[in-house]
């Protein structure tokens, strides 16, 4: 697919952290890969006050691993513009800006406005846009919309924002980012189940035993304190990045690789979660929150001495959850999903933990820890895949041991992962919203989330424990278990390697 041509991507938030760390560097990429045509130029807009020339230097200087030489081809095609969201001249201002060299390239209209803003400005920009006549799409030009997340805060008001918005603008227009669908090994959850013959057949309730969905960040809250009071991990990680995991590692198989598809199919999940709520909270999702420790002989703060805090905060930067799906296929099969801050190590990953041999004539003692094998999808780091399979040990006698058969992106030649932020600008720009989140899709997910997040307001008696920064969360998370010698992965930074860097 060919993006049309040519194109203007305006950033608000131009100047921010997300367009610095995330947006410029995949739209260097995506350059540099040869995926943009030769006819685009890129507007960021903001209030601080910068010339062009002033901006591509704050540019270079935001990302200091890229080298001045390459930025040399996208840098000419980079202007700034100086605009206050707040004053509907400088709306004024954009859309001459815009529009001005439109008599010569009439095609020039194609527009992606990319909202790297706080979400309180969201329906503000759009209707604003609308009313300046930026969002009509005439003489088949394009006119879209990524809209950061969090997309709401709640059911009620992703509701209100999905009808504001819908209001000046037609579904297809919008594009909810969640960028863990960009992740490429996320992606390739789809190849995995749909791809290949022998794991549909067993991804069900008669194979798979449990499944386990981790995201583990070893970094506190760092400079977004404010942020993080009014969201918590159940808001941040689960309501989107995580249920989106969900989702995909769930449905049903979509009638074709096409957005609506897809999108159908993981609906159907988000709305067969059994609910939680009311007193079934307390016993299936636990929360906590960080206490101040020493990591590697390093003292680190508790979440409620970091900056832009509240002192007796109760936000929680922890969350472990038992869900279950009301679908045939996954009929009794417990999902267990945990996120937090401040755990030993920053992994992602999705264990499949299959059920035992129905007879196993090993006596136990030979089998030890086999028998039930794991599929274990790395999202990240060290991306790949491994299968936990049990072998005969060689020699005389018969002793069985685990063995793991991995696949590395990083082994696959002339492999560098994409940022997510790249492959989706590029679907972004190309109209292709697959990996983008729907209207009914983030309204499903709010409306599982919601339950939870008003018992733990209104219920006082449920807990909010405490952990140790650097540990693996409270170890009530362990009883969400149904039986009880299981336990989480204790994951580590290498796919393979189990306790190489978790050692605290
Ligand atoms: C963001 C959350 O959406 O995802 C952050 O707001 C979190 O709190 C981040 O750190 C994690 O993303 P990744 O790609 O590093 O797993």
């Amino acid at each position: 697919m060919r993006i049309p041509v040519p194109f203007t991507l305006i950033i608000f938030g131009g100047t921010g952290d997300l367009s610095r760390r995330k947006l410029f560097p995949a739209l260097l990429a995506l350059q540099q890969g040869g995926h943009l045509p030769e006819r685009f130029q890129i507007l960021a807009l903001g209030r601080k006050d910068y010339d062009n020339e002033s901006f591509r230097t704050s540019i270079m200087d935001g990302a200091p691993g890229i080298t001045e030489a390459g930025w040399v081809k996208l840098l000419p095609r980079i202007q700034y513009l100086h605009m206050d969201v707040s004053k509907y001249e400088d709306f004024l201002k954009l859309k001459v800006k815009l529009t001005s060299g439109e008599e010569k390239d009439p095609k020039s209209s194609n527009h992606l406005y990319y909202l790297a803003t706080p979400p309180d400005l969201y329906t503000h920009i759009a209707q604003t846009l609308a009313s300046v006549d930026l969002t009509r799409e005439t003489g088949g030009n394009w006119r879209r919309i990524v809209f950061e997340k969090p997309f709401g805060s709640g059911l009620e008001s992703a509701k209100l924002l999905n009808q504001e918005l819908t209001n000046v603008l037609n579904e297809d227009q919008i594009y909810r980012i969640d960028h863990y669908l960009g992740k490429e090994s996320v992606q390739n959850i789809f190849a995995l189940r749909f791809g290949n013959g022998i794991f549909e057949p067993t991804w069900n309730r008669e194979f798979i035993h449990h499944i386990e969905i981790t995201a583990a960040e070893s970094i506190g809250v760092e400079l977004r304190g404010a942020y993080y009071e009014e969201s918590g991990a159940l808001r941040d990680m689960i309501q989107n990045h995580l249920l989106q995991l969900l989702a995909i590692v769930a449905m049903e198989p979509p009638k074709a690789f096409l957005a609506d598809d897809i999108r159908d199919m993981k609906e159907k999940v988000f709305n067969a979660l059994r609910p939680i709520q009311g007193e079934s909270v307390s016993d299936n999702v636990i929360r906590g929150q960080y206490i101040d420790s020493t990591i590697r002989g390093i003292s680190v703060p508790g979440y409620r001495q970091e900056t832009g805090v509240a002192k007796n905060s109760t936000t929680e930067t922890f969350v472990a959850m038992r869900a279950y799906i009301d679908h045939p296929r996954w009929q009794g099969v417990p999902f267990y999903i945990r996120t937090g801050k401040r755990l030993p190590t920053r992994v992602t990953e999705v264990v499949i933990h299959y059920k035992a041999p129905v007879h196993n004539f090993f006596p136990d003692k030979l089998t030890a820890d086999t028998g039930e094998n794991q599929l274990v999808i790395r999202i990240q780091p060290d991306e790949g895949i491994l299968l936990k399979l049990g072998m005969k040990v060689p020699g005389a006698g018969f002793k069985l041991k685990t063995i793991g058969m991995d696949f590395h992106y990083s082994d696959v030649e002339s492999t560098s992962l994409p940022d997510a932020y790249e492959r989706l600008i590029l679907d972004a720009l190309l109209g292709d919203s697959t990996l983008y989140a729907r209207t009914d899709g983030v309204e499903a997910a709010w409306a599982f989330i919601d339950p939870i997040l008003k018992a733990w307001q209104s219920n006082k008696r449920i807990k909010l424990y405490g952990y140790p920064a650097g540990s693996w969360g409270p170890n009530e998370s362990i009883d969400l278990f149904e039986d009880e010698d299981e336990d989480w992965r204790y994951p580590c930074k290498n796919l393979t390697g189990e306790d190489t860097f978790c050692e605290l």
